[in-house]
């Protein structure tokens, strides 16, 4: 962690005692760090602690810049390679959820665009309370990566989970984060995701329930690990991960059209996308205007099978395609990976709850084209696409 530069976060609570042997480890490991403190932090530690200890002066008024300290924090913070908040309580979590900037930590944290950990401190009530859990999913699915709380006994007396992580479990998760940095530098990727949506007339479209989730997590991590990213993406609510080149598009026709442009300057191919199979035949100028009780007849089309396309010239480049199915899940994936000739094929079976579309977590198998079986247990979507990309590596090594 020689020279990284890190953003420390501290809000209220009796654990900001913790927050204190963070930094003091931080700075053992080399790493150049700055506070910030929300405004109550301060009466449970001083501000000139964190300041000796980490050898800069520390943000934590909003209303101190008669030196124009708040600018040079919200410059520091623009270099900043990771923001980590340790402890958050769930009003600094609500903040950080909501945009709310009223102290020098919340402003800080929405001057910052990178990545961010939080690791959370609270009565066990609070944890488990509805708003504190919708946050929490709010900033996840945002990508804010999180440091669970451990179950042990809490400052208010009751034993539960609550209780700030281990000094050392959250400087391991820093420390990951820095290590395995840039394994993927130099590798350009394109990556498709979201669902397409084919017109019917002006106002209708057939789609599919693909939140795009899988795919913008992949395009993520490839960036943080390093790679270079184009991101072709249909019709999402996700924002574009910072520092990835997004090429949006709607229909399938569309879609290939990217796909097919950019092959070329790629390095490998992943087709998380939910390309739909079919298209109206006839695009209606107008609105389809109801005909009292009659039915109405839609003559649909296939869509171009992109993969296929760029199967015909895949010339040396890793291609990744996507299964999802409701049946017999291994076969129909295994039967995909060698119609496609694809190297990877990642299959989820998406007539299984709480997995695959609109979820923030996906239990998949990856079948490689030797025919090697791994399923991977639940986990966030975040996580599997670094699995995921830890196995692409492997294959281009
Ligand atoms: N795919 C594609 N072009 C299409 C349809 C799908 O490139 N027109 C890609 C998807 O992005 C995914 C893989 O092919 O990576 C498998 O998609 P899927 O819809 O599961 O398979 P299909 O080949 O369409 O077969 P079916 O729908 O009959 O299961």
């Amino acid at each position: 962690m020689k020279n990284a530069k890190i953003v420390l976060g501290v809000s209220a609570g009796i654990a900001v005692y913790k927050a204190v042997e963070l930094l003091r480890s931080l700075v053992k490991e080399g790493a150049e760090v700055r506070v910030v403190m929300s405004a109550n932090a301060s009466k449970f530690v001083t501000p000139l602690t964190f300041a000796a200890l980490s050898g800069h002066p520390v943000y934590h008024s909003l209303f101190d810049s008669l030196n124009s300290a708040e600018m040079e924090h919200i410059r520091v913070a623009e270099k900043a390679d990771l923001f980590v908040v340790a402890p958050a309580t769930a009003s600094t979590l609500g903040k950080m959820a909501n945009g709310l900037a009223d102290d020098a930590l919340s402003n800080l944290y929405l001057a910052f665009k990178g990545t961010v950990m939080i690791a959370p401190a609270m009565n066990e009530a609070m944890w488990e309370h509805p708003a504190v859990r919708k946050n929490i999913e709010l900033l996840k699915s945002r990508g804010v990566e999180f440091v669970d709380p451990e179950c042990g006994e809490l400052a208010c007396g009751v034993t539960g989970p609550g209780r700030l992580a281990d000094t050392a479990t959250i400087l391991d998760k820093i420390k990951s984060h820095f290590n395995r940095a840039q394994d993927l530098s130099g590798v350009r990727f394109l990556i498709t995701a979201g669902p397409t949506h084919e017109a019917l007339d002006p106002v209708r479209f057939l789609s599919n329930p693909s939140s795009g989730k899988m795919g913008y997590a992949i395009a993520e991590q490839a960036k943080s690990r390093g790679g270079e990213v184009i991101l072709i993406s249909g019709p999402t609510y996700l924002k574009a991960p910072s520092g990835v080149d997004l090429k949006l598009c709607k229909r399938a026709d569309e879609m290939n059209v990217l796909v097919q442009d950019h092959l070329e300057s790629c390095d490998v191919l992943v087709m998380s996308a939910a390309v739909g199979d079919f298209a109206p035949e006839n695009l209606e100028k107008e609105k389809i205007k109801k005909q009292g009780d009659e039915r109405l007849l839609l003559k649909l089309v296939p869509t171009k099978d992109i993969l296929m396309e760029v199967a015909k010239r895949k010339s040396g480049k890793l291609v990744v395609g996507f299964a999802a199915e409701s049946q017999n899940l291994l076969e129909a994936a295994m039967e995909k990976l060698k119609r496609k000739n694809l190297d990877l094929i990642v299959a989820n079976d998406i007539s299984a709850p709480g997995i695959g579309f609109q979820s923030d977590s996906n239990q998949v198998t990856i079948i490689d084209r030797e025919e090697n079986i791994e399923t991977l247990s639940l986990k966030p979507k975040r996580e599997v696409a670094d699995l995921l990309l830890d196995r692409i590596l492997a294959r281009i090594k």
